[in-house]
């Protein structure tokens, strides 16, 4: 295709992954992934199966073997002779920083342990982490990994409520949390609320001990024989801790993601399977080069990307990494680019959402700074628009590095539809294929595949996969039900919409709730955002499918418009939404038009920065507003709906 970008033949003979792997993976499945298996991982003793589908959709992989993740982590690297290499460098949102090598690590890692130990928690205890973006948050998921305590973290910008929820769900007996953490430059509190989640009124909490980290040294109310400071705490413990194997089955952690219903799943992996494809992945699709790539993923710890692609993938391979506690604008909008330019960070994965946010700052800012030790960029989350993509590139790639789109779940626990940076031509909007081990396929309403271009289906997975989710914690029936009934026990039902453009190449169009039906076409709210977004006025856009008595469903769009744009709005007033609704028209077709552009001037997010698409739908469908407890900022709603009332 024109638009798509081959690799330079100097990225290419480089590259981790080269083209063969698709072959050696088409030619011997399981063959294929014992060799990434015992390539990439250290075990205490040999797996003697690769896969175990009987018990489907149960997999186990790797049967028989046994490892401890956390050695994987770190320990064998220092033995390897890279206890000087530094893991991380962190960098505190006040500008304080820490340098901390495989052996410090190691030893910080064997001193938490230790401590948990002295705790109580025991081999399958569950572990509650409530913490921000601080080394010690990797410390303490290390520390559980290696006793064989299945951590569960949760985000520390979600609530109290949704704290004691899943310290409940998953019966944590510990949980590790702060004082509190910087975010805007101000000190926040985090264990006021692990106290209301213990202390909640109605059952009698699990929690035996919390362990506290002193970050922004702020009051804390302290619960004697319960509460134990970490600096008195971990710091008097030896510093040496002798690990031992796990069942490559064995559960290493729960990450609660959200469903359809309300009560969120706690998705759970196990060791083997999910550390071989987390390692893998980061080495083919990122190209992490561990002796002298600095490698960047901007997520949070508490969504599954910071569990792949900070801690288990990066770590197992010996990556040196840039972990950054802090939001982008502080103290100001190039704290980023500030950080890339200050470690030379050569590899960086991010979310669609950062970039745009970057878009709308202005090309200045990150055009004042050294970025030419990128080499390889990446987008999570969401559905890169391809003038985000080309913004990406251009701005923070210096024009020529490559973007890898890479569709994964908490579900899929690693990387499973990407481009591989040395290999494919790469088209902006589309992650493109399965990486060699995955196979997907897109099916239509009945179920059959299909593979004309255009045409909108549902993606399925049509193998199991390492690191594929083992259930949901408590729940065997609500795993079967939400992944392997609607397409029947074959296929593992992802819940997005897809379709192939001519060259094959698969473009995730968002989830099928937010597929919407106009006049018996199927329309994707991503596709609309894009072409949206790609008018020069618009810098974000988020569109629902609402209900319409004529077609079905009808598309409204929500637009923040760009500085100048915004003037001209407030002068023109509905000549601007003429021609945005024409636009889109134009880029997609004229069914795709919405029915109303809506200004409004800012969106309802997710702390993790994904749009809340239902309470747009409220307010395009005239309805009262639901629950806005899981938004960032819960106030979004209430200045949207007093602008349209202007
Ligand atoms: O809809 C897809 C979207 O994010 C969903 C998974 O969300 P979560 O479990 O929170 O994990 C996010 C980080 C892996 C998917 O069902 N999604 C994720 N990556 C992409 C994507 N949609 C399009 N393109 C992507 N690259």
């Amino acid at each position: 295709m024109s638009d798509s970008y081959a690799p330079s033949a100097e990225l290419t003979a480089q590259a981790n992954g080269q083209a063969d792997l698709f072959d050696q993976a088409e030619a011997d499945f399981e063959g294929f992934w014992a060799a990434q298996a015992r390539e990439r991982i250290t075990w205490s003793k040999d797996f003697d199966q690769t896969l175990d589908w009987s018990g489907a959709p149960f997999a186990k992989w790797f049967v028989g073997g046994e490892l401890n993740a956390s050695v994987n982590c770190v320990d064998r690297h220092v033995d390897a002779g890279n206890g000087e290499r530094v893991a991380i460098h962190f960098e505190g949102e006040g500008g304080d920083t820490r340098t901390i090598t495989y052996a410090d690590l190691q030893r910080e890692v064997a001193k938490t342990a230790n401590a948990l130990v002295e705790l109580g928690v025991g081999t399958g205890d569950r572990v509650a982490i409530y913490l921000p973006m601080i080394p010690e948050a990797v410390f303490a998921m290390l520390a559980c990994a290696r006793l064989g305590a299945p951590h569960s973290v949760v985000f520390g910008g979600f609530s109290a409520e949704a704290l004691h929820t899943r310290i409940a769900d998953a019966d944590a007996r510990v949980v590790i949390t702060a004082d509190g953490q910087f975010r805007r430059g101000k000190p926040a509190p985090l264990k006021a609320a692990v106290d209301a989640a213990i202390d909640h009124g109605d059952d009698e909490s699990p929690v035996e001990k919390v362990l506290v980290v002193q970050r922004t040294k702020g009051d804390v109310e302290w619960t004697e024989g319960r509460d134990v400071w970490w600096h008195e705490l971990v710091e008097r413990q030896a510093d040496t801790h002798e690990a031992q194997a796990f069942d490559s089955e064995h559960p290493l952690f729960i990450l609660y993601t959200s469903g359809t219903t309300g009560k969120p799943k706690g998705i759970f992996h196990t060791t083997g399977g999910y550390l071989t494809q987390a390692a893998y992945t980061n080495s083919v699709v990122h190209d992490l080069h561990p002796e002298t790539d600095v490698y960047w993923c901007t997520a949070d710890i508490g969504w599954v990307t910071g569990h792949s692609y900070i801690v288990y993938g990066p770590l197992a391979n010996g990556a040196t990494q840039v972990i950054y506690e802090g939001t982008p604008d502080t103290p100001h909008q190039g704290r980023w680019w500030e950080i890339v330019q200050k470690y030379g960070v050569s590899i960086l994965y991010t979310a669609p959402t950062a970039i745009r946010t970057f878009m709308k700052w202005g090309d200045d800012i990150p055009a004042s700074y050294d970025l030419s030790s990128l080499r390889v960029l990446g987008s999570v989350g969401e559905p890169i628009n391809p003038e985000a993509w080309r913004w990406y590139r251009e701005h923070i790639g210096g024009g020529s590095a490559p973007i890898v789109d890479t569709w994964w779940q908490t579900e899929t626990g690693a990387i499973m539809i990407s481009p591989l940076p040395g290999v494919t031509s790469l088209e902006p909007g589309s992650a493109q294929r399965p990486i060699p081990g995955i196979s997907a396929e897109i099916l239509d309403d009945e179920g059959k595949p299909f593979t004309e271009p255009e045409k909108v289906g549902y993606l399925v997975l049509t193998k199991p996969w390492p690191s594929m989710l083992r259930g949901i914690w408590g729940d065997e029936e609500r795993y079967k039900e939400t992944y392997w009934s609607r397409f029947g026990p074959k296929y593992y039902f992802a819940g997005d919409g897809a379709k192939y453009d001519e060259d094959g190449n698969i473009w995730l169009l968002g989830r099928v709730d937010d597929v919407m039906n106009v006049s018996g076409h199927r329309l994707s709210t991503a596709e609309i955002e894009s072409a949206l977004v790609s008018h020069p006025a618009v810098a974000e856009a988020a569109v629902v499918g609402a209900n319409d008595e004529t077609t079905g469903q009808a598309p409204v769009a929500f637009v923040i418009l760009r500085g100048d744009a915004a003037q001209r709005a407030e002068e023109e007033g509905d000549a601007l939404v003429q021609e945005l609704r024409n636009h889109v028209g134009k880029e997609i077709g004229p069914i795709a038009k919405p029915r109303q552009v809506l200004v409004v001037p800012e969106l309802p997010k997710t702390r993790s920065g994904k749009i809340m698409r239902r309470l747009l739908k409220d307010v395009a469908e005239n309805r009262e507003v639901g629950d806005v407890t899981t938004l960032a900022d819960s106030s979004v709603m209430g200045q949207i709906q007093d602008g349209l009332k202007k």
